[in-house]
């Protein structure tokens, strides 16, 4: 397929041509989520070895009058990173007249398809999906009541500390009523290779998924074997690698450019970081807010917490 001149003048083309050329080669984990990826996803999700969604969706279960009486009554939920709503479902199950959903999503196809099907459980909620990119400028649409922000799924693990910090600065500025958010937790090193190498291959199918949608949307050339996923532990840097790394010299076709990939060549495309409770909150205190609450399993493998915006906070 020959791409448009359109097609290639896009963000994701931008951030593709940079993967290959820029030392270290690295992309942001947000062009996993098209709507392949997001499914993938999904499938992770359902893994034996990823433990990280099980562990916070019971959670969330547990705890969830506590977590209701903590959150109030009458508030409009903002999700971030929303996906399936699978986990804010329990959510608004437990809160006591919620005012509305927002939830807010990259991969536009999956959010509207599960905005649709939750709005048809829930009749009388008001549910506006928003398909946006939450780490750019965003404008949310009026409050329907205090606002609490929903970030599950450890997705804050996928920001460098800095960034991370200045995205929870940011979500302190939209969010009067508070946020909960789900933090994976520091653990022995071989679960957590687990979660991120499962015996099925979804997560490296998962991984691979940006090169397929390199080929489908951008007619790259990327050819699948020849690229092997690769995810480790770096216990200094408390976070999960993933890369791609080139089997053999190959030269691939993206936009016009022919770019030389030697064998042993590394992509950088995720991180995910791990923290601890203490950590977390010291995090989540720069960024303007008080931690107030925090719910974790009895294995230490997953946090939720509850942290409410600072006072006297001038943001
Ligand atoms: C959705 C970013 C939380 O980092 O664990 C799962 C994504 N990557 N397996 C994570 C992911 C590989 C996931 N987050």
């Amino acid at each position: 397929m020959k791409p448009s001149p359109d097609t290639c003048a896009s963000e994701f083309a931008h951030a593709m041509q940079q993967a290959l050329t820029e030392t270290p080669r690295r992309i942001s984990p947000k062009w996993f989520y098209d709507a392949e990826g997001s499914r993938l996803f999904d499938a992770i999700c359902e893994l034996p070895e990823y433990y990280p969604t099980r562990t916070e969706l019971g959670l969330l279960d547990r705890h969830a009058n506590d977590i209701a009486r903590r959150l109030g009554p009458g508030v409009e939920l903002v999700e971030f990173g929303a996906g399936s709503l699978r986990k804010v479902r329990l959510l608004l199950e437990a809160l006591e007249r919620p005012a509305g959903l927002l939830p807010i999503d990259i991969s536009a196809e999956h959010l509207h398809a599960s905005a649709a099907q939750l709005q048809r459980d829930r009749p009388g909620l008001a549910v506006r999906p928003l398909a946006a990119d939450f780490t750019q400028d965003l404008v949310l649409p009026p409050a329907h009541g205090p606002r609490v922000g929903f970030f599950p799924g450890s997705s804050i693990g996928n920001f460098e500390p800095d960034e991370a910090r200045r995205l929870l600065q940011r979500m302190a500025g939209w969010l009067d009523g508070g946020l909960l958010v789900g933090v994976d937790l520091v653990k022995e090193p071989d679960l957590l290779h687990a979660a991120y190498n499962d015996a099925q291959g979804v997560t490296a199918r998962f991984n691979r998924n940006l090169l397929v949608r390199a080929n489908s949307e951008l007619g790259a050339d990327f050819e699948l074997n020849r690229w092997a996923h690769s995810a480790f532990y770096h216990p200094a840097l408390q976070r999960i690698e993933m890369h791609l790394v080139s089997r053999s010299d190959q030269v691939v076709h993206l936009c016009g450019h022919a770019i030389p990939v030697a064998e042993g060549d590394s992509v950088h495309t995720e991180n995910s970081y791990k923290y601890t409770v203490a950590g977390f909150q010291r995090l989540a205190r720069q960024a303007g807010f008080a931690p107030e609450a925090v719910w974790v399993d009895a294995r230490r493998w997953f946090a939720l917490h509850w942290l409410k915006p600072a006072e006297g906070q001038a943001l």
